[in-house]
């Protein structure tokens, strides 16, 4: 702690993103990226792109962007935010939808910048249990008439709810804007999108990182009704006009324009997860059904603190949160066929 920091500075516990090791050859298994690359469109329009765009700032607006996800999702451009990756996406819906009266609830195993942001931005917050089975409870959350976010399907747990249980939030608090965080939804769960212009709460956030192998380009958007938009364009606007560079708009337009080679590599991901998953299974582990692109495992011999450390040693890299509930967990991302079996024989020797 310093003199010079601010109050809030001093008291924030910031949020801590799984390693990106920059020297050794892991195999990363840790932040649920994307094993295979973008698509072969993206490839060409990196290769297209003309250096002399760097010279000028991109499009505030992000239009060639907007336009392009308006016509993936049929919805006007009203109905659509970009920003710098789906975290800022998120942090601006917390200072301009979900700061209010009401506290906000959110569930108390969820992605860890929702604490974060609520910390930073001074947000009340009412952390919602899980059930022991690590599903989500709607009934919890129909008590009151306050903002909900919800990672659905959730992480790290990697379970989704079905979409009439999203609806049933949406209608349970009618006052309230309830933000469903979809980074994981194109890995088998059911995407709210279609109730956004049903619901005028609901506002739908995903990303390019994962299922578009954009990580490195830091694209993602949310998707809601036109007065929680403006609510978002008004808070960047207060925050950083131009949040999409030009090149990263133009690799995420490419990936859009190739969905043929986006479904392929999903439905790759998910044939793997459960070979993955009986592979664990067979070991011995515990695994919760994903409908995402990792697993949630847990072996009753071995803690999750020495799984990750064994892993360590023999140079792959997987998630532990050393919290309560988590202990006994690790959250392994989907990776490969053959890192996938590379993983299941070195998890053999270990529990063996
Ligand atoms: C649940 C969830 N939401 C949002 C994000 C942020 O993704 P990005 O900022 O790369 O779009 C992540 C990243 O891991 C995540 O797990």
């Amino acid at each position: 702690m310093s003199q010079f920091w601010s109050d809030v500075t001093a008291r924030l516990k910031p949020y801590v993103p799984g390693e990106q090791p920059v020297e050794g050859s892991f195999l990363k298994l840790n932040t649920n990226e994307n094993p295979y690359p973008p698509s072969p469109d993206v490839n060409s329009a990196v290769s297209d792109f003309s250096i002399s765009n760097l010279s000028l700032y991109p499009d505030p607006d992000s239009r060639m962007l907007v336009d392009a996800l308006s016509e993936r999702f049929n919805l006007s451009t009203e109905y659509i935010f970009v920003g710098n990756g789906s975290d800022e996406v998120l942090a601006h819906t917390f200072v301009g939808l979900l700061r209010q009266e009401r506290p906000l609830r959110f569930p108390d195993i969820s992605y860890g910048f929702y604490s974060v942001w609520a910390e930073l931005f001074d947000i009340d917050t009412k952390l919602i249990p899980l059930r022991q089975d690590f599903s989500i409870n709607v009934h919890d959350y129909l008590d009151a008439d306050s903002p909900i976010i919800i990672a659905n399907p959730n992480a790290p747990t990697s379970l989704a709810l079905g979409l009439s249980d999203i609806e049933r939030l949406a209608s349970g608090n009618p006052d309230s804007v309830v933000v469903i965080d979809e980074a994981y939804i194109d890995y088998g769960g059911e995407s709210a999108v279609p109730l956004v212009e049903k619901y005028e709460n609901i506002l739908v956030v995903q990303t390019f990182s994962k299922s578009r192998a954009l990580a490195g380009t830091r694209v993602g958007y949310a998707l809601g009704h036109p007065v929680l938009i403006q609510a978002l364009r008004r808070v960047k606007d207060s925050f950083n006009s131009y949040p999409v560079d030009s090149f990263s708009q133009a690799t995420a337009v490419a990936s859009l324009s190739d969905e043929d080679y986006f479904r392929k590599c999903c439905d790759r991901i998910c044939s793997s997860r459960e070979s993955l998953i009986e592979g664990l299974i067979n070991l011995g582990f515990d695994v919760l059904p994903s409908k995402t692109n990792f697993v949630f495992a847990s072996h009753p011999d071995i803690s999750g603190a020495e799984l990750y450390s064994d892993l360590y040693k023999r140079k792959i890299l997987v998630r532990y949160w050393d919290v309560p509930r988590l202990q006994g967990h690790v959250r392994i991302t989907v990776g490969s066929e053959n890192q996938c079996e590379q993983l299941l024989s070195e998890l053999g020797k270990i529990v063996s």
